[in-house]
């Protein structure tokens, strides 16, 4: 597939940040997830990593973030935003999409009572005063033509009881229920193309979320964090039958997907599966 600008234009989706690295020596892995979407001359970030890698693997790849105009953000977590400064710092200003919510207190709380914040890890103002435009919404909207965040994505299955872990205060006794957590969504010739930031809302309500919005069924790809691999084995099991029915061309799972989930995907689906590493690129006709 050539990427070309025109007419007959197509998207190149890369992989710049993610928890493992591919092939292309020099680039650096972090637990976090940044996809760049570029189309034409237009190019969108979706969510920004911890903040360590982006920067040095765009350089690496030769991608070029000034041109980024748009970012979207999948959810508040560290782990995709905190590439917010310096990305502001070193690229210019951006007009940010993102939830409403994404501003929240979020906790990691373990087992033994341990509790780690996991937030946005920047004020508000201060990403402003670097040029951070933030448009705020939870609900399903056109960013770009042809190019969707899902906001708010209704929780329909029973099995898709996410991760009990994640908490909205220190103690532990708030469940997070992360209502800010969005995909984005590409129509292609091919059909839709997902970009998963974690998918805390669960990858099954995502999708159908996504086919309902858009009126279009054919899943072509899902690629990012499923977050399979800090769900319980029901979810897991849950989830492996309902893909089936999918017929996904391209199940591209990183990030928070852990190795023992992206390892019976891979089983699951064979020839279908590859990870969505540092310097994985899709390219398909917009
Ligand atoms: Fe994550
Ligand atoms: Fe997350």
């Amino acid at each position: 597939m050539i990427y070309r600008k025109g007419k007959n234009m197509s998207y190149r989706i890369t992989i710049l940040c993610d928890n493992s690295v591919g092939a292309l020596s020099g680039t650096l892995g972090e637990h976090g997830f940044s996809a760049l979407v570029e189309r034409g001359d237009d190019a969108l970030l979706f969510d920004t990593g911890q903040g360590d890698t982006l920067l040095h693997n765009a350089l690496r790849m030769n991608r070029d973030l000034h041109k980024v105009g748009k970012v979207a953000l999948s959810h508040g977590h560290h782990d995709h935003t905190g590439g917010l400064l310096p990305l502001l710092r070193n690229c210019g200003g951006k007009e940010i999409f993102a939830h409403p919510g994404i501003f929240s207190r979020r906790y990691r709380v373990k087992d033994n009572g341990e509790s780690i914040p996991i937030g946005i890890p920047y004020d508000e103002t201060y990403l402003r005063a670097l040029g951070g435009r933030f448009n705020l919404s939870g609900e399903f909207r056109e960013i770009m033509p042809g190019i969707f965040l899902t906001g708010e994505v209704p929780r329909r299955t029973t099995f898709e009881e996410g991760d009990t872990g994640l908490c909205c205060d220190d103690a532990g006794c708030a469940p997070d229920p992360l209502h800010d957590d969005q995909t984005l969504v590409l129509r292609t010739a091919h059909g839709l193309v997902l970009i998963l930031g974690c998918c805390h809302a669960g990858l099954i309500n995502t999708i159908e979320y996504a086919r309902q919005m858009t009126g279009v069924d054919e899943i072509y790809a899902i690629i990012g964090g499923t977050h399979l691999g800090f769900c319980g084995a029901i979810q897991l099991d849950e989830t492996v039958r309902a893909l089936r029915t999918c017929a996904i061309k391209k199940i591209s799972a990183g990030h928070c997907t852990g190795f023992a989930a992206s390892a019976r995907l891979f089983k699951e689906f064979p020839g279908h599966f590859q990870p969505a590493h540092v310097g994985y690129t899709l390219e398909i006709k917009a």
